[in-house]
């Protein structure tokens, strides 16, 4: 069911910081900050030749990576994104095999304009996965 790795996101306490030391020490294609309302995030997108790297910083008082930045104050990796072809179908299969999607189930569109869901940590290794429709 799932694709290609989409993104790996890492949750970081300085956004700017951290862009600019994938831009000048990693030597990176790095994207412009983007606020994420609807996700209480500021993003930054890095291009690598095989993959994304999603940098997250939390927008407004209840984002929810504030938590996980709370507990990793210095930052780390918040989640996986994975490409499905029909995500519908792939929250359906998932549900029947008891994994948990988080909040209403409903997709919601993005950062890249296209629909997303993320799963429950606790079903897949302590790891919050993000699915994403291409
Ligand atoms: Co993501």
């Amino acid at each position: 069911m799932i694709g290609r790795l989409n993104h790996v996101a890492i949750a970081v306490p300085d956004l700017a910081a951290a862009a600019e030391q994938y831009r000048g020490t990693l030597g990176a294609s790095v994207g412009p900050a983007q606020d994420e309302p609807d996700h209480g995030v500021t993003v930054v997108f890095i291009q690598l030749p095989n993959t994304k790297i999603e940098l997250l910083t939390p927008l407004g008082a209840d984002s929810p990576i504030r938590g996980f930045l709370d507990k990793n104050p210095s930052g780390g990796i918040h989640h996986m994104c994975y490409e499905v072809e029909d995500i519908l179908a792939a929250r359906d299969q998932l549900q029947t095999r008891g994994a948990r999607v988080l909040g209403s189930g409903e997709p919601k569109i993005g950062a890249h304009g296209k629909p997303v869901l993320f799963l429950h940590p606790k079903d897949f290794n302590g790891c919050l996965i993000e699915l994403e429709q291409i």
